[in-house]
């Protein structure tokens, strides 16, 4: 396994929509390991793949968090939402590829995705809460869109101008 880097926005590559995965190969597999590494690495709760430059149809999440309890990795392949609630939740969101920047989202509050798992097989399952705002916010990835695509032009343009600057401030350290 390898920590891979992350792209930061605004990058071409978040922008696109990634095409769907048609088999599970040992590269996607390495992929799936290595996402998982570099998440929990960062430390965050969700990675797309496009975020570290692959534009395919893949993200994992662990949204694990109280002390104590065993991980819960999980790689989906081709993911993609089969019901929703009208019941919605609004959410501070941030992003691995727009550190430290934070904005509200509002999105169904439970959703039901059906994807596709590394045994190659089709899952369904329904998140609730926090994995159901991770699993919309790392679809939203693979569709080319950020969480502040959710937000008000203002603040979209505010948060970009900042990530403009930390990526030249980065690229000359
Ligand atoms: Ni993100």
């Amino acid at each position: 396994m390898s920590i891979r880097p992350i792209l930061i926005h605004p990058d071409p590559r978040l922008k696109k929509l990634c095409d769907p995965v048609s088999a599970v190969t040992s590269d996607i597999g390495k992929l799936a390991e290595d996402m998982l590494e570099t998440m929990y690495d960062a430390p965050g709760v969700g990675l797309a793949a496009p975020q570290v430059g692959i534009t395919k149809r893949i993200f994992v999440m662990d949204c694990v968090k109280e002390d104590g309890e065993a991980p819960r990795p999980m790689v989906l392949i081709n993911p993609e939402i089969i019901a929703a609630s009208d019941e919605m939740n609004t959410y501070e969101e941030g992003c691995l590829s727009i550190p430290e920047q934070y904005g509200e989202v509002t999105r169904p509050k439970l959703v039901t995705m059906r994807w596709m798992g590394l045994d190659g097989k089709t899952h369904e399952d329904a998140f609730d809460d926090l994995w159901s705002t991770c699993a919309q916010h790392e679809l939203d990835h693979l569709n080319g869109k950020l969480f502040i695509d959710h937000l008000g032009s203002i603040k979209r343009q505010l948060i970009t101008r900042k990530m403009v600057k930390l990526k030249r401030e980065r690229a000359r350290a």
